[in-house]
C-alpha cells in the first residue's frame, strides 16, 4: 500500500479524494498496490464530510511520517503551497500538484529539488485541467523540434466569450456561474486578465524550449477589451475570437511567447473549442500538427490529471521520470512587440489613409483592417494611426 497526503480540501483537493476512493480498486489494479489517503491538510473543519476523520491542521505530520509517499498539492499560490511542495521534495516524497502559479514561478527549483532526491515531480494538472498534454508534449513528441504551442488555456474565460458573445448573456452573471460551477480562480481577476493562461503558456515554453520562462517574461492581455465589435469583425472575416497563449521558436531561433486575444479562422479547430473546453495545439517539425482537447477546469477533471500523476509516481518511485529544465535565460526571448505576425487592425482613420500607412488591407465589418502582410507590433504603432486595437491572427 502507498500512502497519499492530499495538500488542501478545496475544488481539486476534494476531488482527487472522490476519485482516489471512487476507482479505489481500479486504481489498485493498475498501480499494482493501493493508493490510501491517509492525510488531508486543510485549515478548516468538515464536519459530517466522509473524509473528515483524514483532515488534520499540521502540515509537520505529513513531513515527518515517512509512511507518506505520495503528496497532492492542491491548495494554490506560491507561498504557502511552494514552502510544503518544497519541504515535502526534501523529505523524499514524490509529488503531484494542480498549481500553474506554483510551477510558472518555482518550477526550475522545485525539479531541482526533485532531482537531487531522485523523486518525482508531477504537474499534469496544471495545464488544460484534465486534457493529457504535459506528458504527451514532453515524451510522446520529444522526437520532434516543438515550433509552436497554442491554446485556449483558461477555461472560466473561454466559458465567459461563449456565454456572452454567442448567448448574449451578461459578464457578470456568466461569471458567477463558472465561480459557482468551480472554474474560476479564488480571485477571477487571473483568470479574466489572462494571468491564469500566462502561467500555464510558461508552463508550455518550459517543457517546449527547455528553460524556464517566467510570468513577467511573457506580454499579457486578457478578455477585457474585447468587444462586440471585435466579434462582429471576426465573424466578416470568417473567424473566432479566442484568448490564446502562445509560445513559439522564432526564424531566429529564439522563443517568442504572449497572451492575447486571437483572431482565429474557422478552419482551424481552435475556433471550435467552446464553454469550459480547453486544446493545445503543438505544432512539431516531424508531427506537423496535433491538438489536445478536453475539460480545462472543474473539480473531478482536474482530479484526473492528479491522480495519473500520483499513479506514475508510484510506477517510478525510484527510478524517477526524466523532467527536468534549464532556469530562465531573457536572451533566449524575443518579445512578441518584435515579431512579424499577422494582424487584424481597429482604426476609425480613413481607408486611403490606412492603407497608406500599412499597406494593402482588407477592409472587415465596423472598424477592422486585416493586414496583407505579416508585420511587427512596433512597425503598425509606429505607423501613426490612431489605433483601437491590435489584434493577431493565429495562423
Ligand atoms: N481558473 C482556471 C480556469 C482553472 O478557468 O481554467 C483551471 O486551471
Amino acid at each position: 500500500m502507498l500512502n497519499v497526503a492530499i495538500l488542501g480540501f478545496g475544488t481539486v483537493g476534494s476531488g482527487v479524494a472522490e476519485v482516489l476512493t471512487m476507482n479505489k480498486e481500479l486504481l489498485a489494479k493498475k498501480v499494482g498496490q493501493e493508493l490510501n489517503v491517509k492525510y488531508i491538510l486543510d485549515t478548516r473543519e468538515f464536519p459530517g464530510n466522509p473524509f473528515e476523520s483524514k483532515i488534520i491542521h499540521d502540515f509537520s505530520v505529513i513531513e515527518n511520517d515517512p509512511e507518506v509517499q505520495l503528496v497532492a498539492e492542491c491548495i494554490g499560490g506560491a507561498t504557502i503551497a511552494y514552502e510544503f511542495v518544497k519541504k515535502c521534495l526534501q523529505a523524499g516524497k514524490h509529488v503531484a500538484t494542480s498549481n500553474k502559479e506554483l510551477v510558472a514561478v518555482k518550477g526550475y527549483e522545485l525539479l531541482q529539488i526533485a532531482k537531487e532526491k531522485n523523486v518525482n515531480f508531477f504537474f499534469e494538472a496544471s495545464v488544460g485541467g484534465g486534457i493529457p498534454v504535459l506528458r504527451p508534449l514532453s515524451f510522446d513528441l520529444a522526437g520532434n523540434e516543438i515550433t509552436q504551442v497554442a491554446g485556449i488555456m483558461n477555461g472560466t474565460t473561454n466559458y465567459i466569450l461563449t456565454k456572452m458573445l454567442g448567448e448574449g448573456a451578461a459578464f457578470a452573471d456568466v461569471l458567477k456561474d463558472a465561480q459557482a460551477k468551480g472554474y474560476a480562480e479564488a480571485n477571477p481577476a487571473a483568470d479574466v486578465e489572462g494571468l491564469d493562461a500566462c502561467r500555464k503558456t510558461c508552463i508550455l515554453s518550459a517543457l517546449s524550449f527547455g528553460f524556464h520562462v517566467y510570468p513577467d517574461m511573457v506580454p499579457t492581455e486578457g478578455i477585457t477589451k474585447i468587444t462586440e465589435e471585435d466579434v462582429a469583425i471576426a465573424a466578416s472575416a470568417n473567424m473566432k475570437i479566442k484568448l490564446l497563449g502562445r509560445t513559439m521558436l522564432t526564424a531566429d531561433g529564439k522563443v517568442c511567447a504572449f497572451v492575447a486575444p486571437n483572431f482565429i479562422p474557422v478552419s482551424c479547430p481552435l475556433a471550435h473549442v467552446d464553454d469550459v473546453f480547453n486544446a493545445i495545439l503543438v505544432r512539431g517539425n516531424a508531427v506537423n500538427e496535433t491538438m489536445f482537447y478536453g475539460p480545462g477546469a472543474g473539480k473531478l477533471p482536474t482530479a484526473s490529471a492528479v491522480v495519473g500523476d500520483l499513479a506514475d509516481a508510484a510506477w517510478h518511485l525510484t527510478a524517477r521520470r526524466d523532467l527536468d529544465w534549464a532556469d530562465a535565460d531573457e536572451s533566449k526571448m524575443m518579445n512578441v512587440r518584435d515579431l512579424e505576425l499577422p494582424y487584424i487592425v481597429r482604426t476609425n482613420e480613413p481607408a486611403d489613409k490606412v492603407m497608406a500607412a500599412l499597406g494593402e488591407a482588407e477592409k472587415l465589418a465596423a472598424d477592422g483592417y486585416k493586414l496583407a502582410k505579416p508585420m511587427t507590433l512596433a512597425q503598425i504603432e509606429a505607423s501613426g494611426l490612431q489605433l483601437t486595437a491590435v489584434r493577431p491572427v493565429f495562423a
